[in-house]
Parts: C-alpha cells; sequence; structure tokens
C-alpha cells in the first residue's frame, strides 16, 4: 500500500551500512513492531481469493496473543496521514500465524484489498471475542453468507484437521461461484470425510437467498439442525432471521451469532445538530442518521475507534455539553463528563465533544 509503512526499503539500506554485524542487530533499534505504544505486525504474503477480497497474512510484534478460532482483532492503517481502524475476523486455524480476509466494500477495505503488499507495517490490537467454538466436542451447524465466512473458517480450519471427531455441516450463501470465499479449499476438506459436508447456496444461480424467516431451507439441507449448537455470521437480516427462527423453534440457547454492523433501532437517528470537536477546533452539521464518529472522521478530526459496533469501547470520547442520541435504543442522554461512544451515537441537538 503506497500510503503504508513499508519495512523493505529499511530493511535494504540496514544491510548495506550494518556490515560486519547482522542486519537484525541494528534494526532491532528500529525494528517497526518493536513499539512499546502501539502493537504492529508486519504483512509477509498477501493473497488473492477473489476479485473483491484478500487474505493478508502478517506477522505480529511483541504483545500479541495466539487467537482462538473465530476471534477477531482491530486493524489499523494510515491512509493519507490518518489512522483509521477496523475490525477483521482471524481467518487462519486457532493458535496459527495470523491473517484477515478482507472484502472491499469501503474506503478502508478497498485499500486493504487493493493496495496492501508485503513489508507494509499494519497497527493491530489483541485479539479478541467470545464467537469461538464450544468448550466439548458436539455436532456444529455454521450459516454465513458473503465475508461472514472468515469467522467460521478459521473455525473449519481448526476443527477438520485437528478433530477426528468433528460433526460440522456448513451452508454458505454467496452470489456467484467465481465470488464464494474459499471455495477450493472447503470443497478439498469436505471431500477428505473429516466430518465436514459444504453445502454452497449460490443466490445468482437459485434466484433467492437461503431463506430463514421458515424452516423449508433449514429442514431440507440439515434436518436436524434444531439439535446443532449454531454459529451464524453474515448480513443483518440474515442474523435478524435466525435469531426470530430459532427462538420460535425454542432452541435459541443454541444460537451464537457474530454481527459485523452494529443493531441500530429503526427510526432511532433523531435531529441532529451541530457537532463541536473542541480539541480538534472543528466543527460540522451532523444529520440525525450519521454517527459522530462519522461526523468527527469526516471533518478531518483524528477519533479514537475500533469495531465500529459499540462493542469494543475504543471510541469513547468526553462529552463536554449536549445531548446524543444511542442508535440502538434510540435513548437520548447526555451528561458534563459522561463518556460517549461515539460510533454507535448520533447528535440530539448541539454537541460539544473534547477531542
Ligand atoms: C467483529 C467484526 C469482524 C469483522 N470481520 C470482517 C472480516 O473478516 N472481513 C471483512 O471483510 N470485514 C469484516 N468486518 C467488517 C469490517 O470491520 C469493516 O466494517 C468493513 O471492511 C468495511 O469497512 P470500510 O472502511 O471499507 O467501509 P465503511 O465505509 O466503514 O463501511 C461501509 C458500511 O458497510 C457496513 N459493513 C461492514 N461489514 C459489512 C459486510 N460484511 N457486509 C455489508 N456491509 C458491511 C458497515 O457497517 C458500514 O455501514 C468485521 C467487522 C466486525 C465488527
Ligand atoms: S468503536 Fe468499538 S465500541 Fe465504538
Amino acid at each position: 500500500m503506497d500510503c503504508m509503512t513499508r519495512l523493505n526499503p529499511l530493511a535494504r539500506l540496514a544491510s548495506v551500512f550494518t556490515t560486519p554485524h547482522a542486519p537484525e542487530d541494528f534494526l532491532r533499534l528500529v525494528n517497526p513492531l518493536s513499539s512499546a505504544r502501539q502493537l504492529r505486525g508486519i504483512v509477509t504474503r498477501v493473497d488473492r481469493e477473489t476479485p473483491d477480497s484478500a487474505t493478508i497474512h502478517f506477522r505480529p510484534g511483541r504483545g500479541w496473543h495466539a487467537h482462538e478460532a473465530g476471534q477477531w482483532a482491530r486493524i489499523g492503517v494510515d491512509i493519507d496521514g490518518v489512522r483509521q481502524w477496523r475490525s477483521y475476523s482471524l481467518t487462519t486455524a486457532g493458535g496459527e500465524d495470523p491473517a484477515i480476509t478482507v472484502t472491499a466494500i469501503g474506503a478502508i477495505s478497498e485499500a486493504l484489498v487493493h493496495r496492501t503488499e508485503p513489508g507494509d507495517v499494519l497497527f493491530l490490537s489483541p485479539p479478541q471475542g467470545d464467537f469461538v467454538l464450544p468448550e466439548h466436542p458436539r455436532p456444529l451447524l455454521m450459516l454465513t453468507a458473503g465475508s461472514g465466512l472468515t469467522p467460521v473458517m478459521s473455525m473449519v480450519r481448526t476443527l477438520v484437521r485437528r478433530r477426528s471427531d468433528a460433526d460440522v455441516e456448513l451452508v454458505h450463501s454467496a452470489r456467484t461461484r467465481e465470488t464464494a470465499l474459499f471455495r477450493d479449499e472447503l470443497e478439498e476438506l469436505a471431500g477428505l470425510d473429516h466430518g465436514l459436508t459444504v453445502h454452497h447456496w449460490i443466490t445468482g444461480e437459485r434466484g433467492r437467498r437461503f431463506d430463514l424467516t421458515s424452516t423449508d431451507d433449514l429442514d431440507a439441507t440439515v434436518p436436524d439442525w434444531r439439535e446443532r449448537a449454531t454459529y451464524v455470521c453474515g448480513p443483518t437480516e440474515m442474523i435478524d432471521d435466525a435469531e426470530a427462527l430459532w427462538r420460535a423453534a425454542e432452541v435459541e440457547s443454541r444460537l451464537v451469532i457474530e454481527r459485523f454492523a452494529p443493531i441500530t433501532l429503526p427510526g432511532s437517528g433523531g435531529d441532529g445538530g451541530r457537532v463541536v470537536f473542541e480539541k480538534s477546533d472543528k466543527e460540522v452539521d451532523a444529520d440525525g442518521a450519521t454517527t459522530l464518529l462519522d461526523a468527527g472522521e469526516d471533518a478531518g478530526v483524528i477519533m479514537p475507534s475500533g469495531c465500529r459496533m459499540g462493542i469494543c469501547q475504543s471510541c469513547l470520547v468526553p462529552l463536554q455539553a449536549g445531548r446524543v442520541r444511542d442508535l440502538r435504543t434510540g435513548e437520548v442522554h447526555g451528561d458534563e463528563g459522561q463518556l460517549i461512544q461515539t460510533c454507535v451515537s448520533t447528535a440530539a441537538g448541539d454537541v460539544y465533544l473534547d477531542v
């Protein structure tokens, strides 16, 4: 990525000036992974998966810990001088060297997919998340769509290669065969007869999505679905339908979900208002649908952020004055000094933030 820090030129320069010592001895002094303040990783390989997605392998520095299958990490990249953070599931098997698989849908993912190269530096936070495999082996159903396959791919890679008693039914939806992530590897793993059955649901060929508003598609595809611990990751609508269906079948305790976007209450946006970023000396008019985080970034304020969906608390900013609305509940609140989760809050009138 042309706008990211690269190690390679530094390594080349080091080898010229450090002889007879090993360049590594000197590089340790300026190693981009060695910052005490910010965990970093070096991109070691980039594999193209589909025209719009890529797997980025990286070597993390000290402070990283091995991930459990299904966990995610915050990844920061410097783009045009501004550090942008997004969350990505780790797609390699639990405990293996990490990688993320990114699908390009917006500015940051686009840069990661199309402009990342070996030697680039990624900023990192350690793996987290509780969308992880059950402690004891049991029959599993994985329901995924699009890039929602990523945390489940880590689980499949972990289970199928390492546990002889794996019993996994995976139903993955994609628009076309060409855009179905990991299709060849999944079909190969399913062919090993190691307890994985893969059902690819290609919406472009079937003319409709895998329907979770009734039990018909599930009954036809995985008849014993009610008995299985079920992991769902995909678009909001799919997750909402699954929650309703499992609740109606009175088996919701067997459902584990992972969302890539926040749950917002329809119509919870409210009025909007003027948002003043005091320390940055910037202000902007934000409508009731724009989060304070987006409003700040659009105005050029360096906003702290992480998951951007209300789970990691990385985006907290103190409120100086005004009221904000929580997009998840519609609740309007605001006390001076209160820490505001800017990724899920909008302005409810004029707002003054200490950032
Ligand atoms: C826990 C977690 C794990 C994630 N894992 C992955 C992953 O493994 N691979 C991956 O590509 N992305 C993943 N995401 C989404 C990722 O963090 C970014 O939101 C995504 O790459 C878009 O960022 P952007 O800056 O390109 O676009 P933005 O402009 O920030 O996002 C555009 C909009 O798309 C929404 N969105 C986010 N993800 C999706 C999606 N999959 N489908 C449709 N809309 C979406 C966002 O909420 C936002 O409203 C994950 C998100 C979370 C919270
Ligand atoms: S960025 Fe994670 S809670 Fe707001």
